[in-house]
C-alpha cells in the first residue's frame, strides 16, 4: 500500500470508494491525457466523472481562471457579480425555458436540492416521483429520491418518493416490449400510480442515467410523461448534471430527445460546465424560481472564479461545436465497441449516445451481472494506459466511457484498441 493510500485510509471516510487495487494519484493533465504520480500517462475516458468536460488544462479556461484569481475570487451574492450575470444570461438563453431564472450552486447535489425545495414549495406537496435506478446526489434530500440501492445510505427522508418505471430500457418488466409499447406501459403505470397518491410536486429524471450505467428509456418517454404530468400541474425536473452541454451529441440537453412538448419546468446542471471548477445550478421559469418567501443563498455558488471558468469553457464549447464532435467521434467509438461486442458473449449491451457510452457486462449466456469482470476490465484498461469508469444499479457491471468532448478520432481509436484488449484479456 502506498504511503498516500495509507494516509487516505486513516483520515478519510471508508465509504469514499477509490478505483483500482492500487489507487491512482493523478498529478496533472493536458487535453485528453492525465499523468500518474509515477509518470505514467493515461488516456482519460472518464474526465473525473464527466466533469473535465472540455479538456484538461484547456488554455482558455486556465487563462480566464488565473486572470480572475488575480482580480477577485469571491465577493458573495450580496454584491453585483458581472461574470455571474453573464453566465446566467447565456444559460437562460440556451435553456429554451421561457422567462428563465438561473441560480448557481456549488454541486449537482445542491442544484437538485434547490430544485426539490422549489418544486415542493411551489406545489405545496412533499411527494416526488423519481425513476428507478436513478442518482441525484448525496444530501439528505437527494438520497431520498435516489433509486439506486448502492447509493442510498438511508431510507429516512423529508420527501415521500414514488419510483416510476422507464429509466432502464433493457431490463425490468417491460424490457421485452417494443419501444412504443414500452412507453405506453410506463405511461399506464404512471397514470395508475397517480390515481392512488396525493398530488406529487414533481417528477425528477436524468435523461440518460449516469451512475445507473448510462441507461435510458426510448426517446419520447419523458414527453409522454410530461403530457400526463402537465394535465395535473405536476412539474418535470430534468437532471442534466451528466447529460447537458452537448455530451449526448444529438442534443444540447438530454431532455431534447424527448422534447416534443417543450422544455422541462426545471433543469439542473453541474459537472462539466465548470470544466472541473465547482459550478452547479438550477434553471426555472420565474414563477417557480421566485416562489420562495424567505432569503436563500449559496455562499460559494457563482463565485467570480468559477463563473470566469464557466464562461470561458462555454464559449470554447460553442465556438468549437463540441456537441457535433461528441456526435461524430462518439458515433465512431460506439460502432467500434459494438463490433467488439459482437465477438464477446459477456457483453450484454453497448448503449448510449454521443460521448456517453455504457458497456454492460453479464456472465456469458445469462442475464446475470458480472461486476467482477467490470472491475477486471477497469484494471486491464489502466494497465494498457486507459482510464474508464463503471456504474450500474446495485450490480455495478456497466463500463462507463465518457471522455472530454474534444476527443479526436485518433484518440478514440487508441482508447477503443486498449479497451478491446482489456475485454479480450478478461473473457
Ligand atoms: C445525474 C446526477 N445528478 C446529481 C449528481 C450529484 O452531483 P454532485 O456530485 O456534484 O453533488 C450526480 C453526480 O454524479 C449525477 O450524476
Amino acid at each position: 500500500m502506498s504511503d498516500l493510500y495509507a494516509r487516505h485510509r486513516r483520515v478519510l471516510p471508508d465509504w469514499l470508494a477509490l478505483y483500482y487495487e492500487e489507487p491512482l494519484e493523478i498529478t496533472h493533465g493536458e487535453g485528453r491525457y492525465v499523468w500518474g504520480a509515477d509518470g505514467t500517462r493515461y488516456l482519460d475516458f472518464f474526465g473525473g466523472i464527466l466533469t473535465t468536460m472540455t479538456a484538461h488544462a484547456l488554455p482558455e479556461v486556465t487563462k480566464a481562471v488565473s486572470e480572475q484569481a488575480g482580480r477577485i475570487v469571491h465577493s458573495s451574492t450580496l454584491y453585483l457579480n458581472r461574470p455571474m450575470v453573464e453566465l446566467a444570461e447565456r444559460i437562460a438563453q440556451l435553456s429554451g425555458i421561457p422567462d428563465a431564472r438561473v441560480f448557481f450552486t456549488t454541486s449537482g447535489t445542491e442544484a437538485n436540492d434547490t430544485a426539490l425545495l422549489l418544486a415542493t414549495t411551489h406545489r405545496r406537496s412533499n411527494t416526488i416521483l423519481a425513476m428507478r435506478n436513478s442518482y441525484h446526489g448525496r444530501s439528505f434530500s437527494a438520497v431520498g429520491i435516489t433509486g439506486n440501492r448502492g447509493w442510498s445510505p438511508t431510507s429516512l427522508s423529508p420527501l415521500q418518493t414514488l419510483y416510476v418505471h422507464g429509466g432502464v430500457r433493457g431490463r425490468g418488466p417491460f424490457a421485452r416490449l417494443s419501444d412504443e409499447a414500452f412507453i405506453a406501459a410506463c405511461v399506464d403505470d404512471l397514470e395508475d400510480l397517480l390515481g392512488h397518491t396525493r398530488p406529487p410536486a414533481a417528477l425528477i429524471a436524468e435523461p440518460v442515467q449516469g451512475v445507473g450505467g448510462f441507461t435510458s428509456p426510448p426517446d419520447g418517454l419523458y414527453a409522454a410523461f410530461r403530457e400526463v404530468l402537465h394535465e395535473r400541474g405536476i412539474l418535470w425536473i430534468a437532471d442534466e448534471v451528466q447529460t447537458g452541454w452537448g455530451r449526448t451529441g444529438d442534443h444540447f440537453w438530454g431532455w431534447q430527445a424527448h422534447g416534443r412538448s417543450g422544455p422541462p419546468d426545471i433543469v439542473t446542471f453541474a459537472k462539466g460546465i465548470g470544466n472541473g471548477t465547482s459550478i452547479g445550478g438550477v434553471i426555472a421559469r420565474a414563477e417557480i424560481m421566485n416562489c420562495l418567501d424567505a432569503n436563500s443563498i449559496s455562499t460559494f455558488g457563482g463565485t467570480q472564479l468559477t463563473m470566469a471558468a464557466g464562461l470561458a469553457n462555454l464559449t470554447y464549447l460553442l465556438e468549437h461545436d463540441l456537441q457535433g464532435n461528441a456526435r461524430r467521434v462518439g458515433g465512431l467509438l460506439i460502432e467500434r465497441l459494438r463490433a467488439v461486442a459482437a465477438h464477446d458473449p459477456g457483453i450484454r449491451e453497448v448503449r448510449g449516445r454521443g460521448l456517453m457510452i455504457g458497456v454492460e457486462l453479464t456472465r456469458p449466456g445469462t442475464d446475470t451481472a458480472d461486476p467482477d469482470r467490470a472491475t477486471a476490465v477497469l484494471e486491464a484498461a489502466r494497465a494498457g494506459g486507459l482510464l474508464i469508469g463503471k456504474g450500474g444499479g446495485h450490480d455495478t457491471s456497466a463500463l462507463r466511457i465518457a471522455p472530454p468532448l474534444t476527443l479526436t478520432v485518433a484518440e478514440a481509436e487508441e482508447g477503443a484498441a486498449i479497451l478491446e484488449t482489456a475485454l479480450r484479456n478478461t473473457q
